[in-house]
């Protein structure tokens, strides 16, 4: 009887312990550190390599994305982007990562784990340290500051904070495997694999808008940050809750395997991961924009309903023309809304509307908010009418030429009378 009672106490410190050891490590996930949902206790990260043996369509689709190269070394970044030029006063061996540099900017690590924010030929002027791809010019991010990478729960796999990467000084925390991988989303998946996969067994399935919104978010989902008149970036999570599609998820839309911009590993943008356009699920709006003038023109819904309302990468842009498509999707036609508003405490938020100077007015930039309002309501039957031709002109005493003569009869006519009452 003892035997057992200590047999099962045993057993019970070996069971403890080993739950400790294993969990000694807190896997965090997104902008709020949510902790990882583990598929099983027991279970390690293995990387995207492993699981592309058993998946490779799903693997060959999520390398066309940007999730793969959020951070990446001097080699992997030059294999997609062979142009990548560096801040001014940095060779190749300066660096230990790229930041970004997939879709919109990139910013560079040094071997110390710091974003560099000095440049120049002696590194001691402020500013010119982020690329941007669409304009191919440097701007100023956080010009001179001492900034540190503390970014890994958003741009990496298996994220957690008990040590600082390689015992780097500029990193915050460390992670498992560079980049948004498949484990970034399904959880751990060394059991699954062991157990020789299948569907349940030992992986997790997230379909929910919330859990892309742990890293498509800016702080709290119920506010929209912005900037300058524009919306602030990875912010698609609030934008969706604020808008008319808070009742579906993202992948509703979206494949959550392929991406949709344009990017290194998706040049065209052919590799597009929209599963369900907006003219399935509204079809009576694509009747009546079907034979319109804009739908003969080549405007596709996306155009006004998605405009780039948003910035991420800054530039020489044009006005009301950011760099990522906005997912509020309503339109306020009224000429007396803006996009974004200042509260008290000086600090910017979108409206949860997009105004019709971003719906309109970058494809007709010669035209005003006025001009747009007027003609938005409607704007998907809008079918511009010819205007009826003049009449053609008439030869003779009646024509054009005769005009200014006729005219000048009743002149003359007054000054005779004139002449004859005085
Ligand atoms: C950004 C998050 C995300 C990433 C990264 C991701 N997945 Fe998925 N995956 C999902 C979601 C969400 C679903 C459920 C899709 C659905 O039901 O429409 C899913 C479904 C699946 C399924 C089963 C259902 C199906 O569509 O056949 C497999 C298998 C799978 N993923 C494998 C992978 C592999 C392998 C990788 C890496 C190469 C990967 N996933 C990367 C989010 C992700
Ligand atoms: C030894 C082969 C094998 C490997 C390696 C493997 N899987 Fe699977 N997995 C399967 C099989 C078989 C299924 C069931 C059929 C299917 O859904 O494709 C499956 C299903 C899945 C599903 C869907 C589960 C469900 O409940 O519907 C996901 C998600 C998934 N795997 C993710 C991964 C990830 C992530 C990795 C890498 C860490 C991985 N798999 C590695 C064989 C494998
Ligand atoms: C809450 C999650 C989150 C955090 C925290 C975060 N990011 Fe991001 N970041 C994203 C998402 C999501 C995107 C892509 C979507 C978008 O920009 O709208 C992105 C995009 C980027 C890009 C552009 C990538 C490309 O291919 O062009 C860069 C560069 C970047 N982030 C740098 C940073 C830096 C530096 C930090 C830390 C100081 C940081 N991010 C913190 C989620 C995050
Ligand atoms: C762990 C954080 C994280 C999660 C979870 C996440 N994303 Fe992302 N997502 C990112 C980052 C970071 C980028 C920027 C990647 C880059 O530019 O290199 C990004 C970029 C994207 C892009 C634009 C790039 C492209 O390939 O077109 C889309 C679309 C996207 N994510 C959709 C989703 C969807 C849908 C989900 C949920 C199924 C999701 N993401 C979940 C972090 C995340
Ligand atoms: C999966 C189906 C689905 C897809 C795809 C879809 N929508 Fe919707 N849409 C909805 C639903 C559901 C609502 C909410 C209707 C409601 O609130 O009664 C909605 C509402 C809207 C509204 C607001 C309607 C109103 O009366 O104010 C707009 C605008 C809109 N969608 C535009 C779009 C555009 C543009 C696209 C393509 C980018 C799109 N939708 C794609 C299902 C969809
Ligand atoms: C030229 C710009 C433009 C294009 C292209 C466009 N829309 Fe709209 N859409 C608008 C405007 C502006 C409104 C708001 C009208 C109002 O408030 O009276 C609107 C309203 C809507 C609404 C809300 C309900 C309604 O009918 O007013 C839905 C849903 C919608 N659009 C879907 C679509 C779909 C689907 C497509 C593509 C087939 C599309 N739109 C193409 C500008 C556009
Ligand atoms: C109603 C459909 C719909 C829903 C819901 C939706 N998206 Fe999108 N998303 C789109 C479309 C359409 C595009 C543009 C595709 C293109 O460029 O042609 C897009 C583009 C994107 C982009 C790239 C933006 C750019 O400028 O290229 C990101 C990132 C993204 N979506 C993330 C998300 C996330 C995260 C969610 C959930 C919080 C979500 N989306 C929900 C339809 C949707
Ligand atoms: C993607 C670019 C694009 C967007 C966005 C767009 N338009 Fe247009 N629009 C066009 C093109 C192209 C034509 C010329 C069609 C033709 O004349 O053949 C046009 C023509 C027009 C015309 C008739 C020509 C004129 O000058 O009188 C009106 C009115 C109009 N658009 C209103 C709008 C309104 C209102 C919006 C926003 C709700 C809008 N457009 C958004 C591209 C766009």
């Amino acid at each position: 009887m003892n035997n057992i009672r200590i047999i099962i106490l045993f057993a019970s410190i070996l069971v403890i312990a080993t739950i400790g050891t294993v969990s000694a490590k807190e896997y965090v996930i997104g902008d709020q550190k949510t902790p990882v949902v583990m598929p099983d206790p027991t279970a390690v990260y293995m990387g995207a390599e492993k699981c592309k043996t058993c998946h490779k369509e799903k693997y060959d689709d999520w390398k066309t994305s940007g999730h793969p190269y959020k951070l990446m070394t001097p080699d992997e970044a030059k294999t997609i982007r062979s142009d990548l030029p560096l801040p001014e006063g940095y060779t190749w061996n300066d660096i230990l990562y790229v930041l970004g540099g997939w879709g919109w900017k990139a910013r560079f690590i040094d071997k110390n784990g710091f974003i560099i924010t000095k440049t120049g030929p002696n590194r001691d002027k402020n500013g010119s340290n982020q690329y941007n791809l669409e304009t191919k010019k440097w701007s100023n991010y956080e010009p001179g500051a001492v900034k540190k990478y503390d970014c890994t729960k958003c741009h990496n796999t298996g994220s957690s904070y008990d040590s600082n990467h390689m015992g780097l000084l500029g990193i915050v925390g460390d992670w498992e495997f560079r980049g948004v991988q498949c484990e970034a989303c399904h959880g751990p998946g060394s059991e699954h694999i062991a157990k020789g996969g299948g569907k349940g067994v030992a992986i997790v399935i997230n379909k929910s808008s919330a859990f892309c919104g742990l890293c498509h978010v800016r702080g709290d989902p119920s506010k929209i940050p912005a900037k300058d008149g524009f919306i602030d970036h990875h912010e698609q999570y609030p934008e969706l809750l604020a808008g008319p599609h808070k009742v579906l998820q993202c992948i509703s839309c979206h494949n959550p395997h392929k991406g949709t911009h344009k990017g290194a590993t998706n040049p065209t943008g052919a590799a597009n991961g929209i599963k369900q356009e907006c003219e399935t699920c509204h079809s009576a709006q694509k009747a009546k924009f079907n034979g319109s003038t804009m739908q003969k023109a080549g405007v596709k819904c996306t155009d006004c309903h998605m405009p780039e309302a948003t910035k991420s990468a800054v530039g020489d842009l044009k006005k009301f023309d950011g760099d990522v498509k906005t997912h509020i999707f309503r339109i306020n036609t009224d000429v007396n809304v803006n996009l974004t508003y200042k509260t008290a405490d000086g600090k910017e938020y979108a409206t949860g509307y997009i105004t019709v100077d971003f719906a309109c007015l970058t494809c007709h930039p010669e035209k005003n908010k006025e001009w747009a309002s007027k003609y938005a309501k409607g704007v998907h039957s809008f079918v511009k009418v010819a205007p009826t031709p003049p009449p053609a002109p008439k030869k003779g005493i009646c024509g054009p030429t005769a005009m200014p003569l006729i005219a000048i009869i009743p002149v003359i006519i007054y000054a005779i009378l004139r002449r004859k009452l005085k």
